[in-house]
């Protein structure tokens, strides 16, 4: 299908049939009544990375099952096929994945997040023919989805339209506080600074301002401004743009990290993207089963689809490694890799493909960076984890594993054959971890409804109750002047201290009085 056929898809009277199946940590969304009327859905993820689409791909599917019909715009290809969803590839390649090497910048997408290639990007985007028949179109779509990170280059498109704001790693402080929901830095921590001290909390507050600060008014915002300011000059700021969102849906759940406080607008569908595991191919099934009681350890390094140039001598500590385990290992590879031990069969399959490895009951241990959606995978499945964190954001979730009981975690830098195989062997031998990753899989399963179905519900209701005013919290309006009470309490510390000057004036009033007395009776 190519653009001009996209108009008139939109304009067919749409069918209902069940063309993708879909499933979240439950079954498929079948729990809901039939929805009222098919409507049309715009999801918009210019800057995003393999997982964050396959995340939306899930989500998308499960609407197209219920007769809805999805438009995604993206900047990767598409992976499967659907009737009901059509995937649009941008094709601007500014801040592509899978053309960064994990080693080198190990931040990913967020390395190359710099001024000048939002601004070359913001301009290029706003040139390019599927984008401006799109944004033409845009009101004939009944609801926006936009990806949460870096996505201020389609905020032109949130003009005047309903939309949610879908956040595929978990909860962000910043897009909190867009919701009126301003998350207590005392306890909303990074799981590396824990446990909080004093210095730990300062630290905190210190991060959350400075994060702020920096995407507000020193990177992101007013390098995309600028361009959005030249190109549409009568729309308005795109911070006020953003502050009109209906709802919030987040990839996280109480049971996978700290509970915090959430507004009704903010739904948590943490292990949206789980299913059960479909059956294996022939020869993967066959090694896996063939394992017998020792099990398998399923190793895959870089699944946000960056290529992995690992260094030979990395190589080397790994197959060393891995050869003298007793377990069979499975290992998702790009490349080949030569003195593999005879415990270890390299493949290289699809993402999703992922889940029907960790859902096998041989598979011991799920061997991985560290990324947000390897982890969530690992519990939705079962299995203990030992991370390998490369950068920062994967250094934060290996310090979640270890400190949830999930897991192990070895910094890739420190990686020798005896610590990895220590750690491995803990891992398998020490029933405690299968014992908490089996306790998370259930408390993140022990849900009146499936993720998919609450995302679904919560999309549909947004679209049914015209943007959902009734959602909004009343601190959206509110300034941080207003929202911290700054006024309030400067006025309370001027009564105070008006008080406090009567009184010791009056004091001194009194006391003159009583002493000009007394001088009078001695004299
Ligand atoms: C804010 O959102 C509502 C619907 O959710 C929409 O009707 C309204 O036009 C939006 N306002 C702006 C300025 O985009």
């Amino acid at each position: 299908m190519n653009l001009r056929t996209l108009s008139c898809w939109l304009a067919v009277g749409v069918c209902a049939t069940s063309m993708g199946v879909a499933g979240g940590v439950g079954a498929v969304v079948e729990d809901l009544p039939p929805p009222e009327k098919p409507c049309r859905i715009l999801m918009l993820l210019p800057i995003s990375c393999r997982s964050d689409a396959e995340v939306f791909v899930s989500y998308a599917e499960a609407l197209a099952y219920r007769g809805h019909r999805i438009v995604m715009l993206l900047n990767q290809k598409p992976q499967r096929k659907n009737f009901n969803v059509f995937q649009l590839y941008h094709g601007l390649d500014h801040f592509r994945h899978d053309q960064l090497d994990a080693l080198e910048s190990p931040d990913g997408v967020l390395d190359l997040v710099s001024h000048d290639k939002l601004a070359s990007f913001t301009r290029e985007f706003y040139q390019l023919d599927e984008v401006k028949a799109l944004y033409k179109m845009r009101k004939k779509f009944d609801l926006i989805v936009v990806h949460q990170m870096l996505s201020e280059v389609v905020y032109p498109f949130l003009h005047e339209m309903p939309f949610i704001s879908f956040s595929t790693a978990g909860i962000d402080s910043q897009q909190s506080a867009t919701l009126g929901n301003v998350l207590n830095p005392s306890f909303e921590i990074e799981p590396l600074l824990r446990p909080l001290d004093a210095l730990k909390r300062f630290q905190s507050t210190f991060a959350h301002c400075f994060r702020l600060w920096y995407r507000k008014y020193w990177t992101v915002v007013p390098a995309v401004q600028k361009e959005i300011s030249a190109l549409f000059p009568k729309l308005p700021p795109l911070l006020d743009l953003e502050r009109n969102q209906s709802l919030a849906l987040v990839n996280s759940h109480f049971s996978l990290g700290s509970p915090l406080p959430l507004l009704p607008s903010q739904v948590e569908v943490g292990g949206i993207h789980c299913r059960p595991g479909q059956p294996l191919a022939g020869d993967v099934d066959a090694w896996i089963s063939g394992a017998g009681e020792a099990g398998v350890i399923y190793l895959s390094l870089g699944s946000v689809g960056q290529p992995f140039s690992m260094s030979s001598q990395y190589r080397q500590v790994l197959t060393q490694a891995l050869g003298k385990l007793d377990q069979r290992v499975i290992w998702r590879y790009k490349d080949e890799v030569h003195d593999l031990p005879d415990n270890v069969l390299v493949r290289e399959w699809l993402p999703q493909q992922q889940q029907d490895v960790l859902a096998h009951p041989h598979v011991k241990a799920f061997v991985n960076l560290g990324d947000f959606l390897s982890i969530q995978e690992a519990v939705c499945h079962s299995k203990p984890v030992l991370a390998l964190p490369i950068s920062s954001q994967q250094a934060k979730n290996a310090a979640t594993v270890r400190n949830s009981g999930l897991g192990l975690s070895l910094p890739w830098e420190d990686l020798t054959e005896d610590l990895l195989l220590r750690a491995l062997r803990e891992i398998v031998e020490n029933p405690k971890f299968q014992e908490t990753a089996s306790e998370a899989s259930s408390a993140l399963r022990d849900q009146l409804h499936t993720p998919l179905d609450l995302a679904v519900f919560w999309t549909e209701y947004v679209i049914r109750q015209e943007g959902a005013p009734r959602l909004r919290s009343p601190a959206v309006s509110l300034s941080w002047v207003e929202f911290l009470m700054l006024d309030v309490l400067a006025a309370l510390h001027l009564v105070l201290l008006l008080s406090f000057v009567i009184l010791w004036r009056l004091a001194r009033f009194i006391s003159r009085l009583v002493c000009g007395s007394e001088k009078l009776k001695t004299e």
